[in-house]
């Protein structure tokens, strides 16, 4: 369902460039989980942003459901994002004018405030469901940006370091609730995370090295 075939990316900036993937190719089933691994810089983010269509890339091919992206205008983007995905990345996304419940609202094409109060629930937040989250310590931000991205019940998934900014109780709460999540919706997930332990909880680990990803 997301099929990269020799994708090639590099970012330039003035006379220099860096080349993070070349001739990356990669099939991510439609339902199953699947964690990314790598050092720092080695280009974890960037994947994760070229296979939402939030970034480009120079060469190659990347298909979701069939559909071509680099062939899709912004507005053909955003709809794709809107409808297929859901995303906690490392700098949360909370609208900063409306309190962690109302984000949550405002993510599902149909609201379902029971849905919201058990995700909240199961994610330790219940107690900031009113707050606004300039108000949240970053690990009640990063939780509040999963539970947003639960409460979609999207089709794709992705997580960029979901657990990085938690203590040890409460990654492997989150992590545990995750992945029962992605089982029970049945949603394509695909996490990055610098935690093994947690990484290995996935059906297939990825590891970035050399400018591509080879099965670890
Ligand atoms: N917008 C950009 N312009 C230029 N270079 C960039 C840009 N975004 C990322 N890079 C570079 O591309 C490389 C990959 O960055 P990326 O953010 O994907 O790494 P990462 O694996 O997510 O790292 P981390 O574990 O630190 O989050 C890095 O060397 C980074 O400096
Ligand atoms: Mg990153």
């Amino acid at each position: 369902m997301i099929e990269l075939s020799k994708v090639s990316k590099r970012y330039e900036s003035g006379k220099t460039h860096q080349d993070v993937f070349r001739d990356l190719s990669f099939k991510f089933e439609e339902t199953g989980i699947y964690s990314v691994v790598g050092p720092s810089g080695s280009g974890k983010t960037t994947l994760l942003n070229l296979i939402s269509g939030l970034d480009k890339f120079n060469k190659g091919s990347l298909k979701i459901f069939g559909k071509e992206i680099s062939s899709l205008n912004q507005e053909q983007l955003s709809r794709l994002r809107r409808n297929f995905f859901g995303f906690a990345y490392q700098y949360h996304h909370l609208l900063e004018n409306l309190n962690i419940f109302d984000n949550c609202m405002v993510s599902m094409a149909n609201p379902d405030k029971d849905a919201i109060k058990k995700i909240l629930k199961n994610l330790h937040i219940s107690g900031c469901a009113n707050k606004y989250p300039s108000t949240l310590s970053g690990g009640e931000k990063q939780r509040s940006s999963i539970a947003r991205a639960l409460c979609k019940q999207p089709r794709i998934l992705l997580l960029d370091e979901p657990t990085g900014n938690l203590d040890e109780k409460n990654s492997n709460i989150v992590q545990d609730f995750i992945l029962d999540f992605a089982g029970k919706t049945r949603c394509l997930l695909i996490y990055v995370t610098h935690d093994n332990n947690f990484a290995n909880k996935a059906k297939c680990v990825l590891e970035i090295s050399n400018r591509n990803i080879r099965n670890k």
